[in-house]
């Protein structure tokens, strides 16, 4: 069956809010390798998009896939302890700052988000949380008070939950600079408390990097500011990383910086490599706060599962073995300094910006339908690239062979030098 109709019977079925972008690719894969996937023609595809952050060792990588085939064939239905947990969790407290100890597990992101944001009103015994604009945090009720863009329609979202400017210094919605600024955003998102909490501040939800926004990088102080306003309040700081979390930024977390620690981690999408798993990493104190740290308060169906901890313990034996997390930050950085070097002076390219393997090339498209030809002429060459806003989004794994990586930005590029400045 060729691609095309193997898409149009599908989506006899599927429901039509699947993801834009893959809707956009079109793609019917049959196999995958490393950074590329294959088609049912036969045609290799660079995937930059990986899942939106989620393929973090490759496709097909041979130690996960002889890891994962071996636990399928041993034990995978069960929350008890299991040789996987066990060096899930040795590996895990290798891995994560010292401080946060303990690790609860789920199956998405969304699903550890709305975990994070009731173990910090069982800590604080509060019911507000601030979050910022442009953030993506899930879809599910709780987490979706949280998410911007995705709201409309819904009518009212959880009470309590409070939003502010981020450090989004491309496009300062103070029309500011930084660094001269002094996190002037900070400062309003202060004043923005005072006016609108109710003095129920429970914890500042954060993503260090902004991935939905366009890969958006804050700069340096910027979760320390943040760290000092939810010590003002009481709050805990709640870094979620489900996109930049288990190395993809150049370290493990891209909030394990000088004077942040966050209380609470939210990890998801590499972590499990493609098995559906997530989880909550925070300090014993705070964990075991009731009701969340009350017997079966916090449970799930599939958490800690051996399947999901056996994928946990590749991706981090194999990170960790593999140092991927410095790679990360060098190939990023080289791959990053030559996207600069080759769009720059693009009428079509805003901005090139990112952090490690999360890379963000913003586009000065006229709207969705341009954005769309632009995609789909890069599918077209042969690359696959993640959307967000107005910007091609780029995850490729932390394992990259640097050549193949090489490739697809050339292709990239030429395909973007082709676009006239919009009329
Ligand atoms: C930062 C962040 N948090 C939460 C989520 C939601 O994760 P999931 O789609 O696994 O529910 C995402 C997904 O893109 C994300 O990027």
């Amino acid at each position: 069956m060729n691609g095309q109709a193997h898409w149009d019977e599908e989506m006899t079925v599927l429901g039509p809010g699947i993801s834009e972008a893959v809707r956009w690719a079109g793609l019917a894969v049959t196999e995958a390798a490393g950074m590329h996937l294959t088609d049912t023609s036969g045609r290799r595809i660079a995937d930059l998009m990986g899942a939106a952050g989620v393929n973090l060792l490759g496709h097909s990588h041979p130690a996960y896939v002889e890891a994962l085939t071996r636990q399928i064939g041993s034990w995978m239905i069960g929350a008890h302890a299991s040789d996987a947990r066990l060096e899930m969790t040795r590996l895990l407290r290798h891995l994560l700052p010292a401080h946060l100890d303990r690790v609860q597990l789920y199956s998405s992101g969304s699903e550890a988000v709305e975990s994070a944001i009731r173990l910090a009103k069982s800590a604080t015994g509060r019911f507000e949380i601030l979050s910022f604009w442009q953030s993506f945090h899930g879809r599910t009720l709780g987490s979706l008070a949280h998410t911007s863009g995705a709201r409309t329609g819904l009518g009212p979202t959880a009470p309590g939950s409070i939003s502010a400017p981020y450090a989004n210094c491309s496009r300062c919605p103070l029309r500011l600079t930084s660094p001269a600024c002094e996190f002037a955003c900070v400062d309003l998102a202060r004043d923005i408390l005072r006016e609108q909490s109710t003095g129920s501040i429970a914890a500042i939800l954060v993503e260090p990097v902004q991935g939905r926004a366009g890969n958006v990088v804050p700069p340096t102080g910027y979760l320390r500011a943040l760290r000092r306003l939810a010590d003002e309040h009481g709050a805990l700081l709640i870094a979620d990383e489900s996109m930049t979390g288990m190395g993809r930024t150049g370290t493990i977390l891209a909030s394990d910086q000088p004077d942040v620690l966050p209380d609470v981690v939210v990890l998801g999408k590499g972590l499990g490599n493609g098995y559906p798993v997530s989880a909550i990493c925070a300090p014993t104190n705070l964990m075991q706060r009731g009701p969340f740290g009350a017997p079966s308060a916090s449970s799930s169906s599939y958490g800690g599962f051996p399947l999901a901890c056996r994928a946990v313990a590749v991706v981090a034996q194999t990170v960790h073995r593999q140092q991927l997390a410095d790679r990360a930050g060098e190939v990023g950085a080289r791959t990053l300094t030559r996207l600069r070097q080759d769009l720059a002076g693009l009428a079509l390219v805003s901005s090139v910006h990112g952090v490690g393997m999360a890379i963000g090339i913003g586009l000065n498209v006229t709207g969705k339908e341009q954005l769309r030809e632009v995609f789909q002429q890069l599918v077209a060459a042969g690359v696959l690239v993640m959307t967000g806003g107005h910007t091609l989004r780029l995850y490729p794994p932390l394992t990259a062979d640097e050549t193949e990586l090489t490739a697809a930005v050339d292709t990239l590029v030429s395909v973007l030098q082709r676009y006239k400045a919009p009329t």
